[in-house]
């Protein structure tokens, strides 16, 4: 017997024909961007960019915000957009939780390092690696669980929440919003957990302030390794010239002059993030963090 299901939503066309690309077309100010991401001589001219390249080249984090509230659609769109990008398996394993009370984002700000933005931005979204929901659909079911104990459950949910947090940043930039991602939401994840009421087997894995860029605190595009250092053909090579990092020293040191942020040389930052177990801000103890919140990690 063939059985009719009753519709239950707007009828959509059975294929949604695709969008029609815009030509690519290259003009001055795009082809700019290019070299503003490497300001490296050596990347060659002329490169093709349309409309959703420039709006991922044009990317900066913001950390200054207009107390403007994001409307209920764009947080939407931004947030189907999230929803839009690949996901292992089509397991879906992040979640997403919205905070915009004001003394929430305080207390967060307060665990994340004092970081301003978390406050004045008017919306703080904190993205999940969500094993729970897989949890309670088998248990549901009555099936056993004993895979989601495995690291490779949780690598598999922190790459679907870094995935779609991506989408969502390049989406709310396509829509003039600005954004910054917040890792050092991971400083104490126990107790960030504890704030949201996040059950056993979600990971706060990193938060990200929303809003309104305020023009005040604008900054630039701040230049990247050259591709012939991040990228390798065939087999990695190792080898690494000690001038080209030398090189994107001196881009970055120009890019902090122009922004008038202290001239700390590339090098020795990132020395620094790893030098000790102290340099983690607190995070050389994920694992025990991780155990609390009910990943084994086998
Ligand atoms: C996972 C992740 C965590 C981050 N955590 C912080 C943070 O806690 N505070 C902050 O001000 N910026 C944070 N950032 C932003 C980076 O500092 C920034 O992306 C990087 O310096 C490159 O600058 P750009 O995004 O302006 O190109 C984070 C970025 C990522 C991807």
């Amino acid at each position: 017997m063939r059985v009719i299901l009753p519709s239950t939503g707007p009828a959509f066309p059975a294929i949604i024909p695709p969008p029609r690309l815009p030509e690519p077309h290259v003009t001055e100010p795009q082809a700019d961007l290019i070299h503003a991401r490497y300001r490296d001589p050596a990347i060659a001219a002329g490169l093709e960019i349309n409309p959703v390249l420039e709006t991922i080249l044009r990317h900066s984090s913001c950390r200054a915000f207009l107390p403007d509230a994001i409307p209920q659609a764009k947080l939407e769109a931004i947030i189907a957009a999230a929803s839009a990008a690949a996901t292992s398996s089509n397991l879906q394993l992040w979640s997403l939780m919205v905070v915009e009370d004001p003394a929430r984002k305080s207390r967060l700000a307060a665990l994340a390092g004092g970081q301003k933005h978390i406050e004045q931005s008017p919306t703080f979204l904190v993205w999940l690696a969500d094993l729970a929901r897989l949890d309670t659909i088998s248990r549901q079911n009555q099936d056993p669980v004993e895979g989601l104990q495995y690291l490779e459950l949780f690598m598999v949910a922190l790459i679907d929440a870094a995935l779609a947090a991506q989408n969502a940043v390049v989406a709310l930039e396509s829509l003039g919003l600005g954004s910054v991602y917040i890792g050092a939401l991971r400083n104490q994840p126990e107790k960030v957990a504890a704030e949201l009421g996040l059950p056993k087997l979600v990971f706060p894995a990193f938060g990200l302030s929303i809003g309104v860029p305020d023009p005040k605190g604008a900054s630039g595009i701040k230049p990247r390794l050259p591709q012939g250092v991040v990228v390798h053909r065939e087999q990695y090579d190792p080898t690494l010239d000690p001038a080209t990092i030398a090189a994107y020293d001196s881009r970055m040191s120009a890019f902090q002059t122009e922004q008038r942020m202290p001239d700390e040389r590339w090098t020795q930052r990132v020395i620094q993030r790893v030098k000790t177990p102290a340099s983690l801000s607190g995070r050389h103890r994920m694992k025990e963090a991780l155990a609390n919140l009910g990943f084994e990690l086998k």
